[in-house]
């Protein structure tokens, strides 16, 4: 398992899996085991490629260790931990925005005032905070691993930030979108030590990522 690759790509389990398995299979990077069922964490794949299927937010880390020469990882998470990666490409994929977001009487009076206090339920410490400071509102950040939109329904946050896709989750839980912040999509990202020292193998797979983007568009239009 895993002993012959000679590329390390670090994939997320989360829920961009389903958009993933079709851009690598365009790439020629077809795993020996469905990656949706195996219990493996590491599988391999055509052309001396292996996968790491780990959570989304430790891609990042896995890269930059050097455990992973590649890695796919979606917008939010590079720009909260802003870790010291390459970012050849937008593989277009995982597409939603990160917004702020709260009750809708709450939003209905206004964005908070500069000067104000705001609790703020976020797993993205650092984009929230650097928000409200900017407007000049002071946030009590809550950090949250998950269901962050449980947090105003209790009375613990005035707010949330949070990824919304088809907005279904606010609106299951009566909150409404204030803002939002950026929008979102995975990216490639490459370890730069891998890069400098392996270009001629890495480069050649960047560009198949490439071609199957827009290989996919073609397909989807
Ligand atoms: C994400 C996100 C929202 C939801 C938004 O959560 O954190 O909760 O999806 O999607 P929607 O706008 O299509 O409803 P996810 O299901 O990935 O789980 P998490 O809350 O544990 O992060």
């Amino acid at each position: 398992m895993g002993q012959n690759a000679n590329l390390t790509i670090a994939l997320s389990k989360g829920r961009i899996l389903g958009e993933t398995l079709p851009l690598l299979e365009c790439a020629g990077l077809r795993p020996e085991e469905d990656l949706y069922t195996t219990r493996q964490l590491m599988v391999d794949a055509a052309g001396g490629v292996r996968f790491l299927l780990i959570r989304a937010a430790d891609v990042c880390t896995y890269v930059e260790q050097g455990a992973a020469d590649m890695g796919i990882v979606g917008r939010d998470l590079l720009l909260e931990h802003r870790p010291h990666v390459y970012e050849p490409l937008d593989l277009g994929i995982g597409r939603c925005r990160l917004c702020i977001a709260g009750p809708a009487d709450l939003v209905a009076r206004g964005r908070p005032e500069a000067g104000s206090r705001l609790r703020v339920a976020t797993k993205y410490d650092h984009l929230a905070e650097q928000y409200y400071m900017a407007e000049g509102v002071h946030a009590d950040i809550i950090h949250l691993y998950g269901s962050m939109e449980l947090a105003p329904l209790v009375g613990m946050a005035d707010r949330i930030v949070d990824l919304v896709e088809t907005g279904s989750t606010l609106a299951a839980n009566n909150l409404v979108e204030e803002h939002t912040l950026y929008d979102i999509s995975s990216r490639l990202v490459v370890n730069p030590a891998s890069f400098a020292t392996r270009r001629l193998r890495i480069t050649p797979v960047i560009n198949a990522f490439s071609n199957a983007i827009n290989e996919l568009k073609h397909c989807t239009t």
